[in-house]
């Protein structure tokens, strides 16, 4: 019965497509030439720049299905295509966003101007569509100053992430508190809110209770001893959590580094202090041996509370040092610090050169920015980086020259409780602790994010075209409370199996999905999340590029691959879900439509 139906229908809607071939309304509504590139494999040699063209069926009736044969290519005389993109289905009212791989013709200067042509031909080369678009010709190199770093853009690797591992850990893990509740902060600010009787936290109160007057913030460095660290276990657990970066606090606000450093810029970090470790040393190494794969990030305030040499930028806003005892009013030490000249060119900008070339970071993830010397910063990166042959990012908190904002490759919405799609990448983070990226020993187990939470909001986020970097808190003594690992390690179970519908997928231009749904798609398929158990029929709101006679399959779970029954009701796709499906995954139920 079923099967006589969909033939029909495939009949049918092959008559009609048949009848209208020629005339699919296809538009280019943008083109624009990306300072991102592609390895060239075997199609050339070298490196491949990406150009960027969005391409909208415009028409009411005819789709564009694989038999069109859809290809987009570039042409200019500067220019070589040499990996045309091709779009297998676009139903009307749909658009879609390629990446077309060309290198500048002989003689022609990377990063010179002038015109190229994204020409669309479908229809075996009947029919048409082109924009002239000023191009870049090939990758330009890095100036110092804001308007050249701000064009760099994150680069595919990174999009295709998706899902990232933060941790908040230095000597704020020692005391290891944020109150609970309503009253809870962040704990990684524990200093900043001790310094106030009146911040919710009741950290000033807390503190006087706890250790009494004399002990002030730099006596919590003595007890950060890592001493029962093993940096293999954490690069492994993010490896099961399914997470394909990772980015440490390097330094947070309180000013003390987990890197090395030449004594004339500081001694206020874990080596020449206890635990007189180099710790991100120690972790990126397990991560090389243990974990390659992942990309290693590196957090950076650009800013430290109470550092002396930071008083004339702090505006009286960001700390102002030297420290004071928040209970005697009398100043003390701020350890390790070294008298420089400024705090610009002797201490933020020689720290992040450090972490850019002595640790290889892939991700400078830069907090609070403020005054800054990051076009400086990130021209010389970028331009090693590519002689390196590497993509490297920067998040956009990297503060601003002179006022003038380095804008950074992606916007980084922080424990936000709505988030919207937006064309431009970025990223939203949040700890798995309610609300403290730093463990506070005050949260109970079952307040942390547990594993289903951790899948929709992953796949919530990705449908919006941003990844996720979800933050866990170390303890002092370098071990995870076993609940972060326990509902990481659940949801990465999950994620891995259903990696093809996560990992390097685009967002739909259409929306992220109505109601409990979302939506992924790759050039061959489209993939349909639903954030709860379905019943026994799911019907799509929204109008997916579903065909008749089109396999609809369960991606993940104990039925992976199995076909479901599927038709269209209306406009709308209706999906049968029984009993069995519906009870062969967790978290989220994911199908996929082949093209
Ligand atoms: C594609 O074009 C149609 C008609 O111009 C428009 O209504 C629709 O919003 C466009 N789609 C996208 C995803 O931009
Ligand atoms: C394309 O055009 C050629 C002749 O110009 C014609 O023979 C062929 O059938 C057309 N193909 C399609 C798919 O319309
Ligand atoms: C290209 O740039 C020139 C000069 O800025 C401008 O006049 C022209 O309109 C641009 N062309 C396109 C297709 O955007
Ligand atoms: C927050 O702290 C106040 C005291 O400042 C206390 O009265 C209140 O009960 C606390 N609220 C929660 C939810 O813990
Ligand atoms: C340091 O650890 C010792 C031993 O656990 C403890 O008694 C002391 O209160 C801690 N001091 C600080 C400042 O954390
Ligand atoms: C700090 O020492 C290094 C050598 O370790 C030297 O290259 C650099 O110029 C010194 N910086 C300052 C500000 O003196
Ligand atoms: C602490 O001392 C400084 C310097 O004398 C003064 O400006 C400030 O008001 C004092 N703060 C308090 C809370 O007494
Ligand atoms: C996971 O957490 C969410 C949000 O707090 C909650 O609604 C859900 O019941 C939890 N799931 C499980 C299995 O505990
Ligand atoms: C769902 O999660 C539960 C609890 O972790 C597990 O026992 C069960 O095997 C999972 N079911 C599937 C189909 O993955």
């Amino acid at each position: 019965m079923k099967f006589v139906r969909s033939v029909i229908l495939s009949i049918l809607f092959t008559l009609a497509s048949a009848s209208f071939k020629d005339s699919a309304q296809l538009k280019i509504t943008s083109a624009k030439s990306s300072p991102r590139w592609a390895e060239c494999g075997k199609s050339c040699v070298g490196r491949m720049q990406l150009v960027d063209v969005t391409l909208n069926n415009t028409g009411t009736s005819v789709w564009i299905t694989s038999d069109d044969s859809l290809q987009v290519r570039i042409e200019s005389d500067k220019l070589h295509t040499i990996q045309p993109a091709t779009v297998k289905r676009l139903r009307p009212g749909d658009s879609a966003i390629v990446e077309i791989g060309v290198q500048n013709t002989a003689g022609v200067a990377q990063g010179s101007t002038g015109p190229a042509t994204a020409v669309a031909q479908w229809s075996n080369n009947n029919a048409s569509v082109a924009l002239t678009f000023n191009a870049t010709y090939g990758l330009p190199s890095y100036s110092p100053n804001p308007e050249s770093v701000n064009a760099h853009e994150s680069p595919d690797w990174f999009k295709g992430a998706k899902y990232g591992i933060f941790i908040h850990w230095g000597v704020y893990s020692v005391p290891a508190y944020g109150n609970t509740g309503k009253n809870e902060s962040y704990a990684e600010w524990y200093w900043d809110h001790q310094i106030n009787p009146e911040d919710p936290t009741m950290t000033y109160q807390y503190h006087l209770e706890k250790y009494g007057a004399d002990v002030v913030y730099d006596d919590f460095i003595a007890n950060f001893t890592v001493s029962n660290w093993d940096p293999k276990e954490w690069v492994d657990l993010i490896n099961d959590a399914g997470a394909r970066y990772f980015v440490p606090t390097t330094k947070h606000h309180e000013g003390f580094a987990l890197f090395d450093m030449p004594s004339n810029v500081s001694e206020r970090n874990s080596i020449k202090q206890v635990p007189h470790r180099d710790l991100i040393k120690e972790l990126f190494d397990a991560a090389k041996k243990y974990q390659p794969q992942l990309h290693r990030g590196t957090y950076f305030s650009l800013p430290e509370w109470f550092n002396p040499a930071y008083s004339k930028y702090a505006n009286g806003q960001f700390g102002v040092g030297p420290p004071r005892n928040p209970y005697t009013n009398k100043t003390v030490p701020y350890t390790g610090f070294v008298e420089v000249d400024d705090f610009l060119t002797d201490i933020q900008l020689p720290q992040m050169n450090i972490l850019a070339y002595d640790y290889d970071t892939d991700i400078m993830w830069c907090d609070i920015g403020g005054p800054s010397l990051s076009d400086d910063f990130a021209a010389s990166w970028l331009n090693h980086a590519l002689q390196q042959n590497r993509q490297v990012t920067f998040n956009d908190r990297c503060g601003s020259v002179n006022g003038v904002a380095i804008n950074g490759d992606y916007a980084t919405p922080e424990y936000a409780s709505t988030t919207s799609l937006s064309p431009q990448h970025w990223e939203a983070c949040r700890g798995m602790d309610p609300f403290s990226f730093g463990y506070n020993y005050m949260t109970p187990d079952s307040d942390y994010l547990n594993a289903s939470s951790i899948v929709t909001t992953l796949v919530d986020i990705i449908s919006k075209n941003g990844n996720l970097l979800l933050d866990i808190g170390p303890k002092a003594d370098g071990t995870i409370a076993s609940i972060m690992q326990t509902n990481l390690r659940a949801a990465g179970e999950w994620i891995r199996a259903h990696g093809e519908s996560i990992f390097d997928t685009k967002y739909w231009p259409n929306g992220p999905g109505s109601g409990n749904f979302r939506y992924t798609t790759t050039n061959d398929a489209f993939y349909i999340h639903y954030l709860v158990k379905p019943g026994d029929s799911l019907t799509v709101p929204d109008a997916v590029p579903y065909l008749p006679g089109d396999k609809v399959t369960v991606v993940g779970g104990s039925e992976n691959g199995v076909v479901v029954d599927s038709r269209l009701v209306g406009q709308n796709l209706v999906l049968s879900i029984p009993e069995d499906i519906s009870s062969a995954d967790n978290y989220t139920w994911t199908f996929k439509i082949s093209y």
